[in-house]
């Protein structure tokens, strides 16, 4: 029996399998509004089989785009075409997800296809006013107005997810991004209660994870997104994710999606197949916690083991679904797993 394509409850919320659309920004929103290619884009990897899509980073503060061409979800008029998306998702037979983020001191770049190098539009915002490289702004420190209003937006970012028919919730705390430069001691040199030691390099995510969890529905499932490791020395590590994750567990935190690096530039990652994998299975097997894989996981079987050996409760798919949206089928057949396509593929397919 293959588990990739067996059903997973979290909370009220039912996937019908284990493959979830892993969060690709598409660059093609703008002010923040979602435009035809979104609805393109998703619902079609819908129909291609995986239990859930999670849309892309979404902002919580227009100066939390990592670029301009980002979707947002910082004003009501964000809403009607998210609701669009949500609803179209969910006709196309997935689970609608979306995650919410801010880029800290990573926003404000072009596009990468634009050449991914800082627009100088406005100043970004950090636990501390380190730059990210030469040649971006130095962001500026928050203060405790400012990590107010962070938290209040990512409260009003989940209540709008909500309104707009979103059921599954990610919070990004990875890849260099603003929650995550609060974790990491290579970019938090804060000297009050949300720097310093682990347990106040965490604060913030914590604040910011239980305000959310406040609003967003007890029978929803709240997933978040960590780099598991910045891949250097001195740098937040698996260790330290274990303890955040022990922590977000009793704070009704239902999946950590173990992902990595972003912290900083010119970090050596050695990726290959299933590199992230390690840091899932350590998650699950110290906290108890369950988590998504994310990685390099391209092939079916492969996915399948990393359930198999109870790595993770789910794969996430990036790049692999951007080349073949129909994955789904594909790892279907391959694990033998009986009829998975919508009935209207029914007489092309079977
Ligand atoms: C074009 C592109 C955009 C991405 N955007 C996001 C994002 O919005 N949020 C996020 O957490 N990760 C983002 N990622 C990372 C992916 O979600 C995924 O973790 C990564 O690509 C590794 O998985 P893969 O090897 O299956 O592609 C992006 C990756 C790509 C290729």
């Amino acid at each position: 029996m293959s588990l990739l394509f067996t059903p997973l409850k979290l909370r009220s919320l039912e996937l019908k399998n284990r493959m979830v659309m892993s969060p690709m920004c598409q660059y093609s929103a703008q002010d923040g509004l979602v435009k035809a290619w979104h609805r393109l884009h998703y619902p079609t990897r819908a129909i291609g089989g995986v239990g859930a899509v999670l849309v892309e980073a979404t902002a919580v503060e227009s100066r939390g785009r990592i670029s301009p061409d980002d979707l947002g979800i910082w004003s009501d008029a964000h809403l009607p075409g998210l609701e669009a998306l949500a609803r179209d998702i969910a006709e196309a037979g997935a689970v609608p997800g979306i995650q919410l983020a801010h880029a800290g001191r990573k926003a404000g770049v072009s596009s990468p296809w634009k050449g991914g190098q800082p627009l100088h539009l406005w100043t970004p915002v950090a636990p501390s006013p380190l730059p990210f490289s030469e040649g971006w702004d130095t962001p500026r420190e928050l203060d405790w107005i400012g990590l107010e209003q962070v938290r209040e937006a990512f409260v009003q970012g989940a209540r709008r997810a909500l309104r707009a028919g979103f059921r599954l919730l990610e919070l990004h705390a990875a890849h260099g991004y603003l929650l995550h430069s609060f974790l990491s001691p290579l970019t938090n040199q804060r000297s009050d209660q949300y720097g310093g030691s682990r347990k106040n390099r965490m604060r913030f995510v914590l604040e910011v994870t239980a305000a959310v969890r406040e609003v967003w529905p007890a029978e929803l499932p709240l997933w978040v997104r960590v780099s598991a490791s910045d891949w250097v020395q001195g740098g937040w590590d698996i260790e330290d994710t274990v303890a955040l994750a022990g922590e977000l567990a009793g704070g009704g935190v239902d999946l950590l999606d173990c992902s990595s690096g972003g912290i900083a530039p010119g970090i050596r990652i050695p990726a290959a197949p299933g590199y992230q994998v390690p840091f899932a299975a350590r998650v699950r097997q110290e906290t108890g916690l369950p988590t998504g894989a994310v990685g390099l996981i391209t092939d079916p079987l492969q996915a399948e083991e990393i359930l198999q050996r109870g790595e993770a409760e789910v794969v996430l798919l990036g790049r692999v679904l951007l080349r073949d949206p129909y994955w789904g089928y594909r790892a279907a057949k391959a694990l033998n797993a009986g009829k998975v396509w919508p009935p209207q593929y029914e007489r092309a397919l079977v």
